[in-house]
């Protein structure tokens, strides 16, 4: 990043200033550090479970996140941080004038699995949940997704924009299922099956964070997904948002609201309301799938 940037993208939020531009090269480089501690775990670790049998976190999500929360503090010490797996971290909440989010392996069933779909997730944002910088990062692929806001978003330095498709059947969409999916009626089931028989295709990675920077680069059309949190959709939204797209949740209120109720539909703006109605339609007319 040249130093003259760096002077000129300032963020005032309170009685801190802060420069987004280093901010954003310094995460870009943690998000590498942080991918390197995930591939030095592959294939050598075991998993064990959360908040559900099927809500799974190993040695490497626990080790990612300790690096990078030791090293945000460091950096930061008057912000706090939402960290998946270890929770708040820093200044109280309530007080802090910028929260950091922090999904230390966003896909940890692939990882476990051996499936190379997995990434670092850590974004900035102002205390109002106004997301200013997010980095997503696939170590195996050495994909890097970054954004600013107000300046783009790139892969591995290239701008990235979303894609230009206008129809929803012929859109390439991803969505993903919650964790309670076997107890919960809100299981993306409906959806899902609906989505399915109206798109060219529909695809499950296991990654909120890169289907949300897949959105970005145009590689998807469209995606949704409900029951996120907050630490797998903000970088990967800024991203989003960056590269031209759109964000809304399910009932078309705009994206803090998303962020905050984890409800959350991305497209490239074109066929959003379409999958806004799909999306209705299914809820409203298919019956449930039964536990
Ligand atoms: C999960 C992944 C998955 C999504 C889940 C997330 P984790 O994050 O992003 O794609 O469907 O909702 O919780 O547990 O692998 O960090
Ligand atoms: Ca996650
Ligand atoms: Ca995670």
């Amino acid at each position: 990043m040249a130093a003259e940037g760096c002077t000129l993208r300032e963020q005032t939020h309170g009685d801190t200033t802060l420069n987004l531009a280093e901010v954003q090269q310094h995460i870009e480089q943690l998000a590498h550090l942080a991918g390197d501690i995930l591939k030095s775990h592959l294939g050598k670790t075991t998993a064990s479970t959360k908040s559900s049998a099927y809500d799974m976190v190993t040695e490497a999500d626990r080790a990612s996140e300790a690096m990078l929360t030791e090293a945000l503090l460091k950096a930061y010490p008057t912000h706090h941080i939402v960290g998946e797996e270890g929770g708040g971290y820093g200044v109280p909440l309530a007080a802090a004038e910028y929260v950091w989010y922090v999904d230390p392996l966003d896909g940890t069933t692939n990882f476990a699995a051996g499936l190379p779909f997995f990434a670092v997730s850590i974004a900035l944002a102002d205390s109002n949940m106004n997301p200013l910088v997010g980095v997503v990062y696939n170590p195996i692929m050495d994909e890097l997704f970054s954004a600013s806001k107000g300046h783009g978003a790139t892969l591995n330095g290239q701008p990235i924009q979303v894609s230009t498709t206008a129809e929803l059947g012929q859109s390439l969409v991803a969505s993903g299922f919650p964790y309670d999916k076997w107890t919960s009626e809100e299981n993306n089931g409906r959806e899902w099956v609906a989505l399915m028989r109206q798109t060219r295709g529909i695809r499950r990675l296991g990654s909120a964070a890169l289907d949300l920077c897949y959105v970005a680069a145009g590689r998807f059309d469209a995606y949704w997904e409900q029951k996120l949190h907050s630490w797998d959709l903000m970088a990967g939204a800024l991203c989003v948002l960056e590269a031209g797209g759109k964000i809304t949740d399910y009932e078309g209120v705009n994206a803090t609201q998303a962020f905050r109720s984890g409800r959350l539909v991305a497209t490239n703006g074109r066929v959003h309301d379409a999958l806004l109605q799909a999306l209705q339609t299914a809820r409203t007319t298919m019956p449930v799938m039964e536990a």
